[in-house]
């Protein structure tokens, strides 16, 4: 389970919050889809939430666990897929793998167990010999979610990891979201393909230069909005709206 309370995060020399006040919670169990326009702020409310960033004020709980008190105890209980799969150019993908395995302090059976799954399943299991800069962004895109998933983490971040991959790959990418709720895993991710949020998540929430503008199922989402349309003339239309609200 992920707690976001009041979170708030300026940037330095920046006038706007780019996350204002924001509080969410992904419970177990739930593919979470966290939608919104370029430069909404979903990016650093993930940053926040993976303790890349520190927010000016408010806490983040990870399975309860306070991130700002216990950031070592926090931390280890995420799985996190940043929006740019630039990685050490000179290591080989197997070595990546492995330090990462190392870090979390993963066993060898099970490391080298999950290593074998992800790696297969994303079609980069003969080519982890080779340096990761000669991946392509793609191949560099499912080395990071394989990485991610070394430790089995209970709550999984992903900002926007369909970029890059290919139709195989992406379907691979759900199928593995699908799993780990099911087996009562957070899954929170981000993302502008409003096909795949329709799909696949359970709950959305919507944000809009920095605060969010809706939060529950797309069902939900159609009652608030009088209207049975796709998730994408939704998402429109409540953007909209909010820039209207606040011109
Ligand atoms: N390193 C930074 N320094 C200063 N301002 C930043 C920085 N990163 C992001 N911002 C600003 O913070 C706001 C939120 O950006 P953020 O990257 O979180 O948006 P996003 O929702 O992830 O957008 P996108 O869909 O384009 O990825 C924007 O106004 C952006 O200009
Ligand atoms: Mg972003």
């Amino acid at each position: 389970m992920i707690e976001l309370s009041a979170i708030t995060k300026t940037y330095a020399k920046s006038a706007v919050k780019a996350v204002d006040s924001l509080s969410l919670t992904i419970k177990n169990g739930e593919i979470f889809g966290f939608l919104g326009p370029n430069g909404a702020g979903k990016t650093t409310t993930i940053k926040v939430v993976t303790g890349v960033l520190k927010a000016d004020c408010g806490a983040v709980r990870i399975d309860g666990v306070d991130l700002a008190a216990a950031p070592l105890d926090a931390k280890r209980r995420i799985g996190y897929v940043s929006d740019n799969p630039e990685l050490f150019a000179r290591l080989k993908a197997a070595e990546y793998l492995n330090f990462v395995a190392d870090v979390y302090g993963v066993g060898s059976v099970e490391r080298q167990e999950r290593i074998a799954r992800y790696t297969a399943l994303f079609g980069i299991k003969d080519v982890l010999s080779a340096s990761i800069g000669s991946f392509s962004h793609g191949m560099k895109q499912k080395l990071l979610i394989s990485a991610s998933l070394v430790h089995d983490p209970d709550n999984w971040l992903l900002d926007e990891p369909m970029v890059g991959l290919d139709p195989k790959s992406a379907f691979s990418l759900k199928e593995i979201m699908r799993e780990r709720a099911a087996a009562g895993k957070t899954v929170f991710f981000s993302t502008h393909v409003m096909e795949v949020a329709e799909k696949l998540c359970d709950r959305l929430a919507i944000i809009n230069k920095g605060a969010i503008v809706f939060n529950g199922t797309l069902a939900e989402l159609r009652t608030s909005q009088g209207v049975d349309d796709s998730l994408e003339k939704l998402f429109l239309e409540l953007v909209d709206d909010s820039e209207e609200a606040t011109a």
